[in-house]
């Protein structure tokens, strides 16, 4: 790192992160080691870790996050207790662990238990996995529950390296976004496994998951992990995945991490991929057969660039993360399938993104690009206008620049910032040193600043959407579908009118057998599409949907669809209550909000 880039570095974080307690003027950890036992009984982590700092302490108060963390002991590296102060648990942030450090602390340890509510972790029983066999555990810590697992520093501004031990049941396997120290070493009942992540991270992507895991090879620098009875057909859906690594290095520069693995969580898991270094998770909804959803894996690998590599400073500058990615994945899209397959992705994205704006209609600020969340959760603030509003103003800014111009300023934004973190200004900056004169032809201010989406923005076109648009609200041909893939159907179920009469439902059932779909994103579409408009045979499935499958993606749209329609209200609430205990604490609070707003 050069000074003038250490300068940029130095300046972020702490105090300038409204989601954290973190200080950088008390100064920064560079490195932690972790040890945990994984108790399924009691569903927590017994654990340890020791904090290094970067440079030694001035002496004072060290502020660490944490969310209902049990504190047994905070000592000095060498076990010499320190005085701490766990404060009362605020609001969004959770509670200030406040030590005092003498000065010229290099270290400190701190000695807890999790709470079996740790937002970040999902404890399943075996009935909630594939084998049926074993207990699952798996983290989430993205955006701010890192602080549920471990206390840290846990603002993105911050990057650390890590060494870590996991014990769990000797059965079972531990698995962690990091490089793996060998197989696990058995002692009686438990097996210790070692990890060590070489790169430096900021704290929302530390990730493991424990289960009954199996691993096959795709590449040299790639491997899938699964549930042994999904390992096969995970490794077919995702043999395309070395493809991707070097279109993705071709258009972004070297990939900075090594490898690339997979790994397949249960069903329960709440989104579509979650970008973890060294190891995306990936929900099993993309086993659908015919390698139809690998978009979703070329966007948690374009993560390795945007938003892992270079990262939003804090979560009001999210979209640097999101949008970027969007754009990443639709380039990698691109380059291995076309510019129609791309450009009708970006029309699926864009019906998304209406729906967020509609959504926010009462809430315009949330539609902005650039975002001020102090006192918001960021899991409140999610929708898609980060990713696909992010994206089009990233289209505009390529079509004004011309693509080589644009391409090489982005490679250099990558290049620069490098395991660094960003802000929106920073990104300004680069934009105005690198093409002074492109800030002059996009308004700028109206895409980052401004609720919506402002006049001109680039609509995306593809030939394949043509044909979607073509059969407007009417069934389709049995021609007309012949070259209609997934992607096509979801996005002709998504235009129709919702409700649509029953007839059309009717019709299409009848000529498609849409109940059937093995897509969840057509199958979801329709069932959607088939609830608001009062098509009752589709109700069972639906039902049936909402027990098997805890992706967010999929229940938001389909309890909102249940609630649009007096008949099905009540049977959304009584199927929340029913499936609740199965769904991840962050989409139990969703599905809890969207019911209550809906009245339901
Ligand atoms: N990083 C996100 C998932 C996320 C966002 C987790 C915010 C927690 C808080 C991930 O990269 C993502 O965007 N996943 C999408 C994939 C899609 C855009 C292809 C998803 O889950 O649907
Ligand atoms: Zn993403």
């Amino acid at each position: 790192m050069s000074k003038g880039e250490r300068r940029v570095y130095e300046a972020r974080m702490a105090r300038t992160d409204p989601h954290s307690f973190a200080d950088a003027a008390q100064g920064r950890t560079r490195s932690f080691d972790w040890r945990a036992r994984v108790d399924f009984a009691a569903k927590l982590l017994h654990a340890e870790v020791t904090l290094e700092l970067e440079q030694p302490a001035r002496g004072g108060a060290f502020d660490l996050d944490s969310r209902d963390l049990a504190i047994e002991a905070v000592t000095d590296a060498k076990g010499a207790a320190l005085p701490w102060t766990l404060h009362p648990a605020a609001p969004i942030l959770g509670a200030r662990l406040e030590v005092q450090l003498p000065a010229g602390a290099k270290a400190l340890r701190v000695v807890y238990r999790t709470s079996p509510d740790a937002s970040a972790l999902q404890w399943l029983e075996p009935a909630q996995t594939l084998g049926g066999r074993h207990p699952y555990l798996f983290s989430q810590c993205q955006a701010i529950h890192a602080r549920s697992v471990l206390p840290c520093q846990d603002t993105p501004g911050v990057r650390q390296r890590y060494t870590a031990a996991l014990t769990v049941p000797r059965e079972l396997t531990a698995v962690m976004a990091a490089a793996s120290k060998g197989p696990g070493d058995s002692a009686g009942q438990t097996a210790t496994f070692r990890f060590e992540m070489p790169q430096p991270i900021p704290p929302y992507l530390f990730a493991f998951a424990v289960g009954d895991l199996a691993s096959k090879d795709l590449s040299p620098r790639s491997r899938v992990w699964a549930e042994p009875g999904q390992l096969a057909a995970a490794a077919a859906e995702f043999s395309g995945v070395e493809a991707q690594l070097k279109a993705a290095e071709a258009l972004f520069g070297p990939y900075d991490w090594e490898r690339f693995d997979l790994l397949v969580m249960p069903p329960s898991f709440p989104f579509g991929g979650m970008e973890n270094p060294r190891l995306t998770f990936l929900t099993p909804t993309l086993l659908t057969g015919d390698q139809s959803l690998v978009n979703v894996v070329a966007h948690e690998l374009a993560h390795s660039w945007t938003g892992n590599l270079v990262t939003n400073a804090n979560f009001e500058h999210f979209w640097l993360n999101e949008g970027f990615t969007v754009f990443a994945e639709r380039r990698i899209l691109e380059a291995l399938e076309g510019a129609d397959a791309a450009g009708l992705h970006a029309a699926v994205g864009f019906k998304s993104l209406e729906e967020s704006l509609s959504r926010f209609k009462d809430q315009p600020n949330l539609t902005k690009l650039r975002q001020k969340l102090d006192g918001v959760d960021p899991d409140e603030a999610f929708s898609q206008v980060p990713y696909e509003k992010g994206y089009l103003f990233l289209k505009a800014l390529e079509a004004a620049a011309g693509r080589g111009p644009f391409d090489a300023m982005l490679k250099k934004w990558l290049a620069t910032h490098r395991f660094g973190a960003a802000t929106t200004d920073d990104f300004l900056a680069h934009v105005r040193a690198e093409l002074p004169a492109l800030l002059k032809q996009v308004e700028v201010t109206r895409w980052l600043d401004e609720p919506g989406l402002p006049p001109g923005f680039p609509r995306p076109v593809s030939k394949r959407l043509e044909s979607v648009q073509q059969v407007g609200a009417r069934a389709p041909t049995a021609d007309e579908v012949k070259p209609w893939t997934a992607t096509e159907w979801q996005l002709y179920l998504e235009s129709l009118p919702h409700p649509s009469p029953a007839a059309l439902c009717e019709a299409l059932e009848k000529a498609y057998a849409l109940t059937a779909a093995k897509n969840p994103e057509v199958l979801v579409a329709w069932l959607v599409l088939a609830c608001e408009s009062g098509f009752a045979p589709a109700l069972p499935r639906a039902e049936r949907f909402l027990g098997e499958v805890g992706r967010m993606k999929y229940l938001r749209p389909l309890y909102k669809a249940l609630t649009s329609r007096r008949e099905t209200r009540a049977k959304a609430r009584e199927v929340f209550e029913r499936f609740r205990p199965r769904y991840h604490p962050i989409a139990q609070q969703v599905v809890a909000a969207l019911l209550k707003k809906e009245g339901a």
